[in-house]
């Protein structure tokens, strides 16, 4: 068990602003047991000159409370490799910091939980990408972000969901492989020319809503926006306003301001909006990534007191892992090319 901290006048002062920011989505009793943490992360980060990328299915006392990076799995990436601190506190899943860490090799990266995984990066090893290839001589790779580093050195390119399409298409190839997550590459066929190849794997998260599940949104909600994230069966997409990663979605609730909302994805994720965008009505399903959740603020303190854990990747697999990353965050977004 690690140390409780207290809630001082001093802890409530110093974390007055933060408070102001997410007391819609934190309950009161519930702040006086997270604000001593923020406090002492916020202290200790700065002592330190470490820097916190959080994912956005990170909690609101995380997202709002002591990240300095916020974002989906592609600005997280990008963040990683243009930042000077030395120090990288990954707040997000396994892989992820294991992106930061091919990014930027010469820099520490810590995660608070070494369990944090992701059902999409455990659904594929090194071996079967190379069974793939040597099945299907000449079909180019493209490797989601949510896998390990080992299977993302044997790729040709890496994806997210927010360039997806983009990376596919740039290829200028009839056949591509897009794995591992079956439903991400159901949706970019629906929006391609190009023939897509995949694998079996799917994320526990977003495989569990179905079409019925966003009908009955609309019957009970009339009038609500539908936001899915497309790891969500194809079924699903279709029956939803919008579709976009993490960020686009995030993107279309600021800037769209909907009445009312529904985010198909990780719960956390409608909290952490809501604290921010306070004119829109959110109904939240809740489906927890156990993953994600493995990352507390007693654990990010611990991290920062202890460097536990931290994450490495063997230089040779690092070094041909980089070679798809960095042709990821090479590919322009079509809107931008069309327009150069
Ligand atoms: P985004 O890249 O859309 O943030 O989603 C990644 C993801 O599923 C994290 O679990
Ligand atoms: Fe993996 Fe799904 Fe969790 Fe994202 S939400 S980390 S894809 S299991």
């Amino acid at each position: 068990m690690g140390q409780v901290l207290e809630f001082t006048p001093e802890v409530d002062r110093e974390t007055a602003a933060i408070h102001e920011r997410v007391k819609t989505v934190i309950p009161q009793f519930e702040w006086q047991m997270h604000a001593p943490y923020i406090a002492a992360i916020n202290r200790l980060k700065k002592e330190k000159g470490a820097v916190i990328l959080a994912h956005n299915y990170q909690t609101p006392e995380i997202y709002h409370g002591v990240a300095d990076f916020v974002g989906d799995s592609l600005a997280l990436a990008r963040e990683a490799a243009k930042t000077d601190a030395k120090l990288i506190i990954q707040a997000g899943v396994h892989f992820m910091a294991e992106t930061s860490k091919i990014l930027s090799p010469e820099k520490t990266v810590l995660i608070p939980s070494m369990e944090a995984g992701c059902s999409l990066a455990s659904s594929i090893t090194a071996a079967d990408v190379r069974l793939l290839r040597e099945s299907h001589p000449g079909v180019p790779i493209v490797t989601y972000v949510n896998t390990s580093a080992e299977v993302k050195a044997e790729s040709d390119i890496c994806c997210t969901s927010a360039n997806a399409v983009d990376v596919v298409e740039s290829l200028g190839v009839k056949k591509v492989f897009l794995i591992p997550d079956q439903y991400l590459a159901k949706n970019v066929a629906n929006q391609t020319n190009v023939e897509i190849l995949t694998w079996a794997g799917a994320c526990e998260v977003h495989e569990r809503f179905t079409a019925d599940d966003i009908k009955a949104f609309r019957r009970s909600h009339p009038g609500v926006i539908v936001l899915a994230h497309p790891e969500c069966p194809p079924e699903v997409v279709a029956e939803a306003d919008f579709a976009g990663s993490t960020a686009a979605m995030i993107g279309y609730v600021e800037t769209k301001r909907p009445k009312r909302v529904v985010m198909v994805t990780e719960c956390s994720m409608s909290d952490n909006v809501a604290a921010a965008v306070r004119d829109v009505e959110f109904v939240r399903p809740c489906n927890l990534c156990p993953h994600m959740k493995r990352i507390t603020l007693a654990g990010i303190l611990r991290c920062l007191e202890t460097g536990q854990y931290e994450v490495t990747v063997d230089p040779e697999i690092a070094a041909r892992a980089r070679i798809a990353v960095d042709r990821m965050l090479a590919v322009e977004p079509r809107a931008k090319a069309k327009a150069a």
